[in-house]
């Protein structure tokens, strides 16, 4: 029987748009130049070494630090300057390198925490109920202290965590870094490909370049203060050139 063939990009819209971003910290300028989309529904990977700039991109697109200039449209506002919890509201959850959990409260507390923040949650949206629904392992580990977690498990603490703020475009900061293999796809691609058939949008930062190939529909290469690449995961995946310079593969 023919199979109905969906055009990929049908009825997707851009959530994010940046344009002519240049981010710093006080006079010392980290990138300049930045522009790119991230398509409704999409994983966006942003690929780069160490230090070019991927945590100061996420910084200024949530106002979290960085000096900013030039635009970061969110579902169609404009919010550069905006303080970080109004554009936060507009649906971004954030799980930031490092994991920032609390770690002398218990998981079930550090999410009843993201809650108490949150909008409410619309029909169908991330309750805690559904969120040990989704993560049964999260749900064992209720009552442990975060500092007690393992980094997989605390990995899967800090997406609940985000998912809970109402989110439905989700940023992950280097969410394998620190995990075996074995763990990185229970934890990290399992639940990215569930968030995706979900229809979150996924802004994934990644050193790991297979990984991120793997999961994302397009993908960003942070070096020398901008862009080096810009494109379909399809495309940088053949782009041998641009990983062995920008990527150390
Ligand atoms: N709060 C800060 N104040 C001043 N400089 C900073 C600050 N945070 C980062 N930088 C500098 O900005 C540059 C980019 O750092 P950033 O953390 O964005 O890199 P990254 O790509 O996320 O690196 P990594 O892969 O190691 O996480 C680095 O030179 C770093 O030293
Ligand atoms: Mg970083």
């Amino acid at each position: 029987m023919m199979q109905a063939i969906a055009a990929p990009d049908a009825g997707l819209d851009d959530v994010i748009e940046v344009r002519g971003l240049e981010a710093g910290y006080g006079g010392a300028r980290v990138l300049s130049g930045v522009g790119f989309t991230v398509r409704k529904g999409a994983v966006l990977g942003v690929l780069g070494r160490n230090g070019v700039g991927k945590s100061t991109l996420v910084g200024a697109l949530l106002n979290l630090g960085p000096t900013v200039r030039g635009s970061v449209t969110v579902k169609g506002h404009a919010v550069a300057g905006w303080p970080t919890h109004r554009i936060v509201r507009l649906g971004i959850g954030i799980v930031p390198q490092g994991r920032g959990m609390f770690p002398n409260l218990s998981v079930s507390d550090n999410l009843r925490l993201a809650v108490l923040g949150a909008r409410a949650a619309r029909p169908g949206g991330w309750t805690l109920e559904r969120v040990y629904d989704s993560f049964p392992k999260l749900s064992q580990r209720r009552g442990t202290l975060a500092g007690s977690l393992s980094g997989g498990e605390r990995q899967l603490a800090a997406m609940a965590r985000a998912l809970l703020t109402q989110a439905d475009i989700l940023i992950l900061d280097e969410p394998t870094e620190g995990l075996a293999p074995l763990i990185v796809e229970e934890v990290v691609v399992d639940n990215i490909r569930t968030l995706r058939r979900e229809g979150v949008t996924v802004v994934l930062v990644e050193q790991n370049l297979a990984l991120a190939l793997d999961l994302a529909d397009e993908a960003i290469v942070l070096a020398d203060g901008g862009i080096v690449f810009c494109g379909s995961a399809e495309t940088l995946r053949r782009r041998e050139d641009i990983q062995n310079e920008y990527l150390g593969v």
